[in-house]
């Protein structure tokens, strides 16, 4: 069965955590995975519940600052987005974010409206909204790629 969109509450940060490890199990090179929300949503935490998935032990920084946090988990790169404070879409296409979509890489996004005009296809589009004390998560899969790693989710809800 192919699973496009699925939804899911979010009690406390722990669950954000589990949430991230939980897609992780479906995350491939190549995949480009936005995530959506306002400040404080939750983005960055279920990006660390990824990267903690994928194994990493180390620490997980917002990129708020820096626009670009990169990890190296064995074989896969692993690229941290925010475009939160990022007001010049040009300036990125001369200086490359393309360079990052790549076959062994996975790109996290937060605030993609911000370069939307740059991403290719997004496999897998997050969105958090506050459901105090909560959130609530929303998951949509828009190539095969993203259907599986959905279809792992869906396999490992609680
Ligand atoms: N499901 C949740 N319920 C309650 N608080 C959460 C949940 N998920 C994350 N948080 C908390 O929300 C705050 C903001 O999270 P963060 O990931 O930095 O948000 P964003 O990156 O969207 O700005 C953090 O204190 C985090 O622990
Ligand atoms: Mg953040």
């Amino acid at each position: 069965m192919i699973i496009e969109e699925r939804g899911e509450f979010l009690a406390d940060a722990d669950a954000t955590l589990l949430a991230g490890a939980r897609l992780a199990r479906g995350l491939r090179g190549g995949m480009i995975v936005t995530l959506s929300g306002e400040l404080g949503a939750g983005k960055t935490t279920l990006v660390r519940g990824m990267l903690r998935g994928l194994g990493w032990g180390g620490a997980v920084k917002s990129p708020s600052y820096v626009l670009l946090e990169h990890y190296q988990i064995s074989s896969i790169y692993f690229y941290h987005f925010d475009f939160y404070r990022f007001e010049d879409a040009a300036e990125w296409e001369t200086t490359g974010l393309a360079d990052y979509f790549r076959p062994d890489a996975v790109c996290a996004i937060e605030w993609p409206e911000r370069v939307a005009a740059l991403l290719p296809v997004i496999d897998l589009s997050l969105r958090l909204r506050s459901a105090e004390p909560g959130r609530q998560l929303h998951v949509r899969a828009s190539t095969l790629a993203g259907n599986a790693c959905l279809e792992k989710f869906a396999a490992t809800s609680a």
